[in-house]
């Protein structure tokens, strides 16, 4: 069986040192492990930690750390993962069937997208619709989720938009996955990186079918400690388990130690909030810079997450530019088509200050050459419209 490319994945790992700027993230600068730990004296306690197996579901410590964040759940509603990628592979291999239906928000982050569809599912896509705040409309939802429907997938706060989901569009996701007995699935690996003050509720708890997806890599600026985990019901993990022995086993003994001491929750809010406030800054940088330039990058500003999804001017296909972007101005960032939404990029926004302007400056300038070169104005180039 042939897996689709991960084509957003593949384009970073070949180009991310090779430009000049790199605005392709989407998270926080990464966090280190004395910023973690407090002091050299704290890291040293970590020369300590034997490198045996740990629990291959994860220590009941960091179990019960992650438990505390989710209402009514205990470490046995919980099973530690290498990273959310690994947390959302298995969701996927152990719920989706050749000829099963799932429905996708788009755009999204397309891992379990392209293994749905690699997999030989059907899937039904769920549109986030810009003129409604990057929101789904309920009707569609209506008419997407059947009674044939195996799971639906979400990710919320989503990637690339930035947007939270809605109170209504919550509620109706939740009627419907309980409706149809359809699986929920909640990628959330950006709770905590709100723009706002109120950090979004997780969708667990609210129906039995349901897996949540998160870890340290976004909101916390831990990438590298390859943390991720599932919630779920202690039943669906011991099946999830089975899957878990086959594919990595566990994960770094070293990292659960580390990740215990990230989620004491006063060191866990400190985190949070120091992330929270160059997610904050970034932002503002970038919509400063935009209103500045009058540019031809139409967006709506992201309630969580270091990423604007921006609009281009229509009639260029979103791979096309940005390829012009990486050659022409040494500038990476990703097409909204490897997102699932062409006429759109996603710009990572939590970078020095400078070097994001410089970056966008460079986009700014490929936009005013490309105007120039269309004296009959065969494009639109303003996106205001
Ligand atoms: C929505 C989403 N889920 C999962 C991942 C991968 O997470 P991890 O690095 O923890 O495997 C990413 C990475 O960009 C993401 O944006």
């Amino acid at each position: 069986m042939e897996l689709q490319a991960f084509d957003m994945v593949r384009m970073q790992c070949a180009y991310d040192g090779d430009v000049d700027y790199d605005l392709s993230g989407s998270g926080v600068p990464s966090v280190s492990l004395k910023e973690v730990m407090g002091s050299d004296d704290a890291v040293r306690t970590l020369l300590e930690v034997e490198q045996g197996y740990p629990p291959t579901n994860g220590s009941p410590e960091l179990r019960s750390a992650i438990a505390a964040m989710y209402e009514r759940a205990s470490a046995d509603h919980i099973l530690v993962t290498n990273g959310a990628s690994e947390a959302n592979f298995m969701a996927a291999w152990r719920l989706f069937e050749k000829g099963d239906e799932v429905v996708i928000i788009v755009p999204n982050y397309p891992q379990t997208w392209n293994l749905a569809e690699s997999w030989g599912m059907e899937v039904r896509p769920l549109p986030l619709k810009e003129e409604l705040g990057w929101q789904f409309d309920p009707e569609d939802l209506k008419a997407a989720v059947t009674r044939r429907t195996k799971a639906v997938h979400v990710c919320n706060p989503n990637n690339p938009t930035g947007a939270i989901m809605a109170s209504e569009q919550r509620k109706a996701l939740i009627d419907a996955v309980k409706d149809s007995g359809a699986w929920l699935l909640a990628d959330e690996v950006y709770v905590g990186a709100e723009l706002g003050d109120s950090r979004t509720q997780s969708l667990w708890g609210h129906h039995e079918k349901t897996l949540i997806t998160n870890g340290l890599c976004k909101a916390y600026g831990m990438p590298g400690l390859r943390i991720g985990w599932l919630v779920g019901t202690p039943e669906t993990l011991r099946e999830i388990t089975c899957y878990h022995d086959y594919l990595t086993l566990t994960h770094s003994m070293l990292s659960d130690h580390i990740a215990r001491k990230v989620l004491e929750p006063e060191r866990r809010e400190r985190i949070l909030a120091k992330n929270q406030e160059v997610v904050r800054m970034s932002c503002r940088v970038f919509v400063d810079w935009n209103e500045a330039h009058g540019s031809a990058l139409a967006h709506r500003s992201p309630e969580a997450g270091a990423m604007c999804f921006v609009r281009h001017p229509p009639g260029l296909n979103s791979s096309d530019l940005s390829e012009r972007l990486r050659k022409e101005r040494s500038v990476l960032v990703v097409p909204g088509d490897q997102l699932g939404m062409d006429g759109y990029m996603r710009i990572g926004t939590a970078l020095p200050k400078e070097y994001l302007m410089s970056g966008l400056d460079k986009i700014d300038d490929l936009m005013r050459t490309l105007k120039a070169s269309d004296p009959e104005r065969k494009i639109d180039f303003d996106c205001s419209r």
